[in-house]
């Protein structure tokens, strides 16, 4: 007999949807808060033109700009499921929370806008996902409209991505002929922009249409057919045992707007991706959802002031194991700190709710006034320990900071430490000089910094760029001269007092490895 707890834990599927900006991200997340009956219009998820929840001081920037810079949680029952989906800021200013939100799931849907195939951004966050090994689902959206050829599509999956594909449906037709989708999994065929009692239409043992139907006659359908056929002959094999492995994506074809595709994508993808996984800690144990018993889960994000008027910081807990309660005593691993948590948020869509009880795979939000830093554990138990460390990414983007006034020295390194401490942002400095140098993987991240100085600690700062760099860190720190700091190949420390290169590109980098043979750089991810 399985426990209520184990069952709980067991129904969550934690996701996010990555894709390049514009392919349908949006307008799918809406849909599949439809279906939940987490939303009841369309039009709720985001403000982005209507402007509708402009709540967080972030606005500012978000207004000026169109996009959104935070993302957020949502949650919905379905199917005997409850669903949790990350949003990740998807515009091409994005920044290391994006990466930093798909450590917090156990599986990823990736939306490719069918005109457009694979985009750079989808690329980026793909590599992460791969990285982790967590499965990937891919939804080709916008079939409504004219777009590439399907298997040209999925070739392109295979080549650009380095991963296997196995198309779960196949389109009959496309654009103004988009007829529907032959479903190859669930054996129907389902029909575009009709009845719902004419929506799926039965398919015989050869694989044809079961009845009398126009389509049939179609040359869209011919095509479609002999597609599959290819598919069934030359195409991947399907398996579980790859999908859960991350090396075989499966595929649908669908139109968010139109509301095609979607219901039939929802609940395949929860009949195979994964519950809640495993974390390891830093001793290399796996500490599991259900067995562990006791509590744990580490932040992987912190985010502040969602509401101006309470200047409040949320720090994002994906819980690993066990079950939290509000009210609890949790030790923060870092510190050896015990507390007794009392304030805690979940989150739907905009609004956030008080959360008394949330299980392995749900994502909470904790009151955080100073004490959180991005990677820390939390653990219910008595034992504490703590979880692997969460990447660093390299960051590409480089300025050098300083205080407008002098005199606001201690709150610019005071704001300074804490948005570093979020992850907002990455801190170098140069060797003797000390002079603060910031790095960021998007320029966004140094828009949203200026603001939150300006705004949370009253201090102007002025921000000199010195572009992109390509930095690396060294694994033998020892053999390294002060002499090999030049223009083009700054020597700087991070955070942690490590040394780290800043390249001028990629040149410079091939030169300087060149003449120091012996000098070994590494880059993060
Ligand atoms: P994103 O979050 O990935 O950035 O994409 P989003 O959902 O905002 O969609 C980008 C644009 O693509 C939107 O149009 C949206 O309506 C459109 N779109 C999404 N799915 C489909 C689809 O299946 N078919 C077609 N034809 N279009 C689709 P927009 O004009 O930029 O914005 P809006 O005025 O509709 O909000």
């Amino acid at each position: 007999m399985t426990s209520k707890l184990e069952q709980d834990i067991l129904s969550r599927r934690t996701f996010a949807i990555i894709s390049h900006p514009d392919a349908g991200k949006t307008t799918i997340t809406e849909k599949l808060l439809l279906f939940g009956g987490a939303i009841r219009d369309a039009g709720t998820v985001k403000g982005k033109k209507s402007g509708k929840f402009a709540t967080s001081d972030w606005m500012e920037i978000e207004k000026q700009r169109g996009i959104s810079v935070t993302s957020s949680v949502m949650q919905f029952d379905y199917l005997g499921k409850r669903v949790n989906i990350l949003d990740t800021p998807g515009h091409q200013d994005f920044s290391e929370d994006t990466y930093r939100t798909l450590m917090a799931v156990d599986s990823a849907v990736m939306v490719v806008d069918a005109a457009k195939g694979i985009e750079a951004q989808t690329l980026k966050l793909f590599k992460v996902c791969r990285l982790r090994g967590i499965p990937i689902f891919t939804f080709i959206n916008k079939l409504d409209r004219q777009g590439k050829e399907p298997l040209e599509l999925i070739e392109e999956l295979e080549e650009v991505l380095g991963i296997n594909a196995y198309p779960m449906n196949w389109p009959i037709g496309m654009g103004k002929e988009f007829l529907g989708i032959y479903d190859r999994y669930n054996k129907r065929i389902e029909q575009f922009r009709t009845e719902e009692s004419e929506r799926f239409l039965p398919i015989d043992e050869d694989g044809e249409l079961a009845v009398d139907h126009p389509m049939k006659v179609t040359s869209y359908y011919s095509q479609a057919m002999d597609d599959i056929m290819l598919l069934n002959e030359a195409g991947n094999d399907f398996s579980e045992e790859k999908i859960r492995r991350g090396e075989l994506s499966p595929v649908f074809f669908g139109s968010a707007l139109t509301n095609f595709g979607v219901q039939t994508f929802l609940e395949t993808y929860l009949q195979f991706a994964p519950a809640p996984q495993p974390r390891i800690t830093e001793d290399e144990q796996f500490i599991d959802p259900v067995e562990h018993g006791d509590l744990s889960g580490f932040i992987f994000k912190i985010q502040a002031n969602m509401n101006p008027a309470h200047r409040d910081r949320i720090a994002f807990v994906r819980i690993v194991s066990g079950k939290f309660e509000r009210g609890m005593n949790v030790t923060l691993s870092r510190t050896s700190k015990s507390f007794k948590v009392t304030q805690s948020t979940q989150f739907l869509a905009d609004d956030r709710e008080t959360v008394d009880e949330a299980v392995a795979g749900d994502i909470i939000g904790l009151y955080d006034t100073g004490t959180y830093q991005i990677g820390d554990t939390i653990v219910g138990g008595k034992k504490t320990f703590q979880f692997e460390k969460l990447p660093q990414f390299t960051p590409e983007l480089f300025v050098r900071v300083t205080a407008k006034n002098v005199m606001k020295s201690k709150q610019f390194h005071k704001g300074i430490l804490q948005l570093v401490q979020e992850g907002a942002i990455q801190y170098y400095k140069t060797l003797h000089t000390e002079e603060v140098i910031l790095g960021a993987v998007g320029q966004l991240q140094f828009e949203v910094f200026e603001h939150r100085m300006k705004n949370e600690y009253n201090v102007e700062v002025q921000m000199q760029p010195i572009g992109s760099k390509i930095a690396r860190w060294i694994e033998n720190e020892e053999d390294v001269k002060e002499s090999m700091h030049s223009t083009r190949s700054m020597l700087v420390k991070d955070r942690y007092d490590n040394l780290v290169f800043l390249f001028e590109n990629e040149f410079a980098m091939r030169w300087f490895s060149e003449k120091n043979e012996d000098i070994k750089l590494y880059s993060l991810l």
